[in-house]
């Protein structure tokens, strides 16, 4: 959810950070990733991997599309996260219908051509990792004709009315998600056909998917902004100037008589980007 920072491919994020991160801005997110799922159209019966799954609240999702007679097998690195996302499926109802596996995404621990489609969200493209062992394991591991698909967190414009300051929060190092300053351009998330082209999958598409929020704000959507805020830009205060840290306070802090979810008219946006491709039959 725009934590980037904290979810470099390679790096399991502090399980209680993450959880909480999550819980707090679901909201947000919510709606958003259904759309993407949904946008994928994946077949009824159909068995799938989610590779970097997290605490699985994703491969819940894809769970559902694929209905009864589907499979879907969450990786990830981090063991504890993997109890979590066990307890999470039970609960749901759906353990049956998903398996989780403790793996390294870059070095997949199943055969060739074992799922229908593979997906990654929030994994791929984040510094240091390149991100096209990661793609060509995915490709590797889904049938000839199968589909695989990654997705990110790609923009926001969180402070309606404050353009250039945003812009130059964003022009931080670390501000841009994904991406760190010094990295090579063909390594930005937003250049993912050219990964998608490189791994040989076939027919690449890209597709975003937006997020917003105005007011008035209940109190879930308000606390998930204030997460937000928070995460979206740290280490900016020794980039920009003392100015435009005073001013992003004045906007961006709860106890501040300005904070920008108090406005009557705030508005919000955020994107998330999916590319897919079709492994060649
Ligand atoms: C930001 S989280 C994304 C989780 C989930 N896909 C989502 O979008 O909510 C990144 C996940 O990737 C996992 N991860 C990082 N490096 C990995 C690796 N090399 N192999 C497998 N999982 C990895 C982390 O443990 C974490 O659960």
């Amino acid at each position: 959810m725009g934590g980037e920072r904290n979810s470099t491919a390679g790096k399991a994020p502090d399980m209680d950070t993450y959880t909480q991160q999550l819980a707090v801005c679901n909201p947000l997110i919510e709606p958003v990733i259904p759309s993407a799922i949904q946008a994928l159209q994946l077949p009824s019966g159909s068995r799938g991997l989610d590779a970097g799954c997290g605490i699985g609240l994703q491969a819940l999702l894809l769970a559902e599309a694929v209905g009864p007679a589907g499979h879907v097998t969450g990786l990830d690195l981090s063991p504890q996260f993997l109890v979590h996302a066990r307890e999470i499926a039970e609960k749901a109802g759906l353990s049956e219908r998903i398996s989780f596996q403790q793996g390294d995404v870059n070095r997949l621990p199943f055969d060739d051509d074992t799922f229908d489609w593979t997906w990654s969200a929030n994994c791929v493209g984040y510094h240091p990792a390149e991100p096209l062992p990661l793609l060509r394991e995915l490709t590797r591991v889904a049938k000839p004709g199968g589909s695989v698909a990654i997705l990110a967190w790609s923009s926001q414009q969180l402070l309606p009315g404050y353009p250039l300051l945003e812009a130059r929060l964003n022009a931080t190092s670390s501000g841009i998600a994904p991406f760190v300053k010094g990295k090579r351009p063909e390594l930005h998330f937003l250049r993912a056909l050219g990964w998608f082209r490189e791994a040989g999958l076939e027919e690449p598409t890209a597709q975003t998917f937006v997020g917003d929020a105005h007011a008035p704000l209940s109190d879930d959507m308000r606390s998930a902004l204030i997460a937000l805020l928070e995460m979206r830009w740290p280490g900016a205060q020794s980039e920009v100037t003392q100015e435009d840290w005073a001013e992003f306070q004045r906007l961006c802090q709860p106890e501040s008589s300005d904070f920008i979810l108090d406005l009557p008219d705030y508005y919000a946006f955020f994107t998330y980007s999916m590319f897919r491709g079709k492994v060649a039959e």
